[in-house]
């Protein structure tokens, strides 16, 4: 298995460009599942998370063209030979889940597996399946699989949902374009994937409005046309730079971050006293010397602080100067990085839905395990702050969602090497 060895004290500077977004592509990639004409991603993030959904989709019928380190991927639906997504491709990534909607819209039917518990939480997929009942689907769960069936097609509803979930809001909208009738989205997530994934339903000729407010509204059309759509580019992948060069210091510009996109992070990190300014190609992140201080974060839906930044924030606030409480509200178990960023010399106290962190003086690397994805990043961002070498164990995790890792940071100056257990 791949590990990442990390000499750390190294400063960055210089430049990072940002890649598509992760959570955005896979769902572009699903939603050409909606039409039977050609779809082309631009500026898609090859990361593993991508190529898996790539293969799903090819297991359906779809026609992929994505050749290797390239940036763009043409999908094409025409002929879907299969409806069944199985337990060995959901299990592995949860987002490949998201067929099942798009499916159910165009073709009326559906079987594809429960995803299942990850690392982070029992992650339950009621809301979406409640969605679909409520747009006339039938379903059952059997040997857990979830089938769906909407053989006279789906219907437009008023969905209410319980908490803004933005997977059930991003399936709900992708499968109410093609149901009959208007669907009504309440309580929806307010994500800009969100509004990315509607900016490119509408240029396939879908009919939605609100996407990035609470009310989302949708009316279905017969059908829906290819399209030439440029992923969006990656708020996270940003905000995770950022952090690692307030954790680290120096002075790099994230080309073509999306500043507005990212609000509250940067909020926090001028807080915190780290220099943030937008540019007309991207955002521009500086600290010298001084020391960081401790700032609160308290993990909401968007527009406020994201929980894919929350393991991050973490680990650039174990050095601040002072006491920082960092609530996550989202998940109920995504503080497993905590443990590992005290293998560095932190000191991170849990309890329950809180992690208390008392900024210390310096942090020392060590061995450490990424447990998720967001969670292995933050490992980097204490291995580039500490003193000496951090080995970082399990960076599939990693794979899974930052395109060019190493390239990216030891570009700035970091030294970032891949070893093997
Ligand atoms: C998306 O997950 C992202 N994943 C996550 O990013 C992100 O952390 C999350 O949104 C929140 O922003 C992708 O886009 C692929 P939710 P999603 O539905 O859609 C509960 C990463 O690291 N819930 O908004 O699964 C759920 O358990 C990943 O890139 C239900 O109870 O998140 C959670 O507590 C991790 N029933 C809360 O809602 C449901 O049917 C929010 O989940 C659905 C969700």
């Amino acid at each position: 298995m791949d590990t990442l060895i990390i000499q750390g004290g190294h400063p960055l500077n210089g430049n990072i460009r940002i890649s598509g977004a992760k959570n955005s592509a896979l769902k572009l990639m699903a939603a050409a599942l909606l039409t039977d004409e050609p779809v082309e991603l631009q500026n898609m993030p090859n990361l593993a998370d991508s190529r898996f959904m790539a293969r799903l989709l090819s297991s359906l019928g779809v026609d992929v063209y994505w050749p290797q380190n390239e940036s763009t991927c043409r999908l094409n639906a025409a002929d879907i030979s299969s409806t069944i997504a199985p337990y060995d491709l959901v299990r592995k990534m949860r987002a490949t889940f998201n067929v099942l909607g798009p499916l159910l819209a165009r073709i009326g039917h559906a079987t594809v597996s429960l995803p299942g518990g990850c690392a982070i939480g029992a992650r339950p997929v009621n809301f979406h399946l409640e969605a679909f009942q409520a747009m006339g689907a039938d379903i059952v769960i059997e040997q857990g699989y979830v089938k769906a069936a909407a053989i006279r097609g789906l219907k437009g509803a008023i969905i209410d949902l319980p908490f803004p979930s933005v997977g059930a809001t991003e399936h709900t909208m992708m499968a109410a374009t093609l149901a009959n009738g208007t669907t009504q989205i309440n309580n929806a997530a307010q994500e800009p994937e969100i509004v990315d994934i509607a900016t490119m339903l509408r240029a396939m000729g879908a009919k939605i409005e609100g996407a990035g407010t609470s009310c989302i509204t949708i009316e279905g059309v017969d059908k829906l046309n290819g399209v030439n759509h440029a992923v969006m580019p990656d708020r996270i992948e940003a905000g995770t730079y950022a952090m690692a060069v307030a954790a680290a210091g120096g002075d790099v510009l994230l080309e073509n971050a999306p500043a507005k996109e990212m609000t509250s992070l940067i909020e926090h990190l001028r807080h915190a006293g780290v220099t943030v300014t937008v540019e007309n190609d991207g955002v521009r992140v500086m600290r010298n010397g001084s020391r960081l201080k401790a700032v609160d974060v308290d993990v909401q839906p968007h527009p406020g602080f994201a929980t894919d930044l929350q393991a991050q924030f973490m680990a650039l606030m174990t050095t601040a100067d002072g006491v920082s409480t960092i609530t996550e509200n989202i998940f109920e178990n995504r503080f497993l990085h905590a443990p590992e960023l005290n293998r560095f010399g932190a000191d991170i106290r849990v309890q329950g839905k809180t992690a208390t962190v008392h900024g210390v003086d310096k942090l020392v690397g060590a061995p450490v395990m990424a447990t998720d994805l967001r969670a292995s990043v933050s490992l980097v961002i204490a291995g580039l702050v500490a003193e000496g070498e951090t080995v970082v164990n399990r960076i599939y995790h990693l794979d899974r969602g930052f395109e060019k890792l190493e390239e990216k940071l030891n570009a700035c100056g970091a030294s970032v090497t891949r070893g093997s257990e």
